[in-house]
């Protein structure tokens, strides 16, 4: 496929080069020099792109994805801090017709982690002696927290304890490419799922997959609806 690449940090270096191993081509890229109001995001540069992969930052997003939905051009959106805006990205996305696939996490693990959250949180909910809680670590330049990840923990877990919150507890540290952890404690003992990324290779195959499956689709889909058998 023609990729373009909006958002050329650590993610979007990532893609790059795994798409390129997977045979991809990276027709455009642009960060934020040139980009500064989205101008660089014009029906031109964008030609011959099947799919735009955007690694960038909440307050950038939501204008990409207007100016590259009206290209015409589909997307992923790996991008975390904006889903306050879902709805508002849903029309734009119906109304010109094009795919997008958004998610918090695209390392498959995680999102088989988000099953396990749900079985867990149903099982746990039945004995009142246990309390969830979650949490999560990342690199000090992350720029959102809770991470977009721990914020979908919490909605599974409240969607079956809907009787309180379930905030989630964040630290910013060093070189960390993410931990999330859902416990469950009582008097007597913890138990914890934990999910640890190595490294980001697992985010941009991700990512990649993702592009590979929004291709000729339309709509908007969470990366978990990418994954299901
Ligand atoms: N979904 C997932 O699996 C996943 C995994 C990892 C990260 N993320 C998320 O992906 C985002 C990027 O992460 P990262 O680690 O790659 O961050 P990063 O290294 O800081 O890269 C973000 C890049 O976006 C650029 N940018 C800022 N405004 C822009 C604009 N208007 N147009 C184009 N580019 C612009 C920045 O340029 P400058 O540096 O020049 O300002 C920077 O190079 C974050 O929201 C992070 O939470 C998601």
């Amino acid at each position: 496929m023609n990729l373009a690449l909006i958002g050329y940090g650590k993610m979007g270096q990532m893609v790059e080069q795994l798409a390129t191993a997977r045979g991809h081509k990276i027709t455009f890229k642009v960060d934020i020099e040139g980009n500064e109001q989205g101008q660089a995001l014009t029906r031109e540069n964008l030609a011959g792109a099947d799919v735009a992969v955007n690694f960038s930052t909440p307050d950038s997003v939501v204008l990409a994805i207007d100016k590259v939905s009206a290209a015409g051009v589909s997307m992923i959106v790996g991008t975390t801090g904006w889903t306050s805006r879902l709805e508002e990205v849903r029309r734009m996305i119906n109304e010109r017709n094009v795919g997008l696939v958004y998610g918090s996490n695209f390392s498959i693990g995680v999102n088989l982690f988000f099953r396990l959250a749900q079985q867990a949180a149903e099982i746990f909910h039945e004995y009142a002696e246990y309390d969830p809680w979650i949490y999560e670590i990342h690199h000090r330049a992350k720029l959102d927290a809770p991470s977009g990840t721990a914020l979908k923990l919490e909605l599974i877990v409240e969607k079956e304890y809907a009787d309180r919150k379930v905030v989630p507890a964040s630290n910013r540290a060093g070189a960390h490419p993410g931990e999330h952890t859902l416990g469950f404690d009582s008097d007597a003992d913890t138990l914890r799922i934990t999910h640890t990324a190595r490294s980001r290779v697992g985010f941009a195959i991700g990512a990649l997959r993702a592009a590979e499956w929004v291709r000729g689709k339309k709509g908007l889909y969470e990366f978990g609806e990418t994954l299901e058998k």
